[in-house]
């Protein structure tokens, strides 16, 4: 097995995750995957972590899942083994994920990136899902998720002829929401994951993405229900009072995360 195919670190109480096999533009092996799953896992248990940031290189976040890795598989292993239920592991995480992104962002890269909450992109950076050019369909919830993202119309293009997306046809399709220069996407994804983890309410935070999620599964009664219940939990957190009273005194807030 590679070693270190992610590295972590913790900066500003942001928790930061490098895909790290750049010799396959950060191909995601089931191994690495594990690795990845077991990184943001740990970051997610650790409260001094507020923000989750991932980033590739600059020439990749990520060109998918590993081809080598399927290339010999067959139907009744996969059906015993469920080797993608990996994939499962990323949207179970609670706390907002940024994702930084260069370059190739295509295939289970691409989903990766719509597992993030957040998506900071370099004018480089291209995102498709390409499975259909090599005889299979996006398995780690691209039918899914990108056209919740973008629509119909762009998802199947995407989908059904491998089209790849600039980053700014992605901005205006709605998949990424910010486009940098190419020698800033990494700062300006951190600067935004530092003013959330230093100047926001941590606790708020994972109720945000928790409601905000709901959307996707959820029909709007159902989730405007939710919101409401997600709205009143945060009334009875101390970060509530101390973000209220902090803006009635026009000072800092100074949040606890409960
Ligand atoms: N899996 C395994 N290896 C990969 C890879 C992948 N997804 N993408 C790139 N690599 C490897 C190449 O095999 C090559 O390795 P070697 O040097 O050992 O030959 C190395 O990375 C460099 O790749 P290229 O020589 O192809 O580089 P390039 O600059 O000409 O092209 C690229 C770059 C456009 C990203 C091209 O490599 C490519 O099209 N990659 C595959 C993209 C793809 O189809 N992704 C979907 C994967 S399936 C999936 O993700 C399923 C799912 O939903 C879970």
């Amino acid at each position: 097995m590679d070693r270190d195919m992610t590295v972590t670190r913790c900066e500003d109480h942001v928790g930061i995750v490098q895909l790290n096999r750049p010799k396959v533009y950060n191909a995601l092996s089931f191994d690495m995957l594990d690795e990845l799953a077991r990184a943001l896992e740990a970051l997610d248990a650790d409260d001094s972590v507020h923000v989750i940031l991932i980033h590739g290189d600059d020439r990749a976040f990520s060109a998918g899942a590993d081809i080598k890795d399927m290339a010999d598989s067959d139907a009744v292993s996969w059906y015993l083994n469920d080797p993608l239920s990996v994939w499962d592991r990323i949207p179970r995480i609670r706390k907002p994920i940024v994702a930084a992104i260069a370059g190739h962002a295509l295939g289970g890269g691409c989903e990766l990136a719509m597992m993030c909450d957040v998506i900071v992109a370099s004018k480089t950076a291209r995102f498709g899902q390409p499975e259909i050019k090599i005889g299979i369909i996006p398995g780690a919830g691209g039918t899914q998720r990108l056209i919740r993202a973008v629509g119909k119309a762009v998802a199947m293009d995407m989908i059904l002829s491998g089209r790849v997306l600039t980053a700014d046809e992605a901005l205006a399709a709605g998949l990424v929401s910010r486009v940098v220069e190419p020698d800033r996407y990494l700062e300006e994804a951190m600067n935004l994951a530092r003013e959330m983890a230093t100047k926001l309410s941590p606790i708020a935070l994972r109720v945000a993405k928790e409601a905000v999620l709901k959307a996707h599964d959820v029909g709007l009664s159902e989730g405007l229900r939710e919101e409401r219940v997600l709205f009143h939990l945060l009334t009875a957190t101390e970060d509530h009072t101390e973000g209220m009273k902090a803006f009635i005194e026009k000072r800092e807030a100074h949040y606890a995360g409960k």
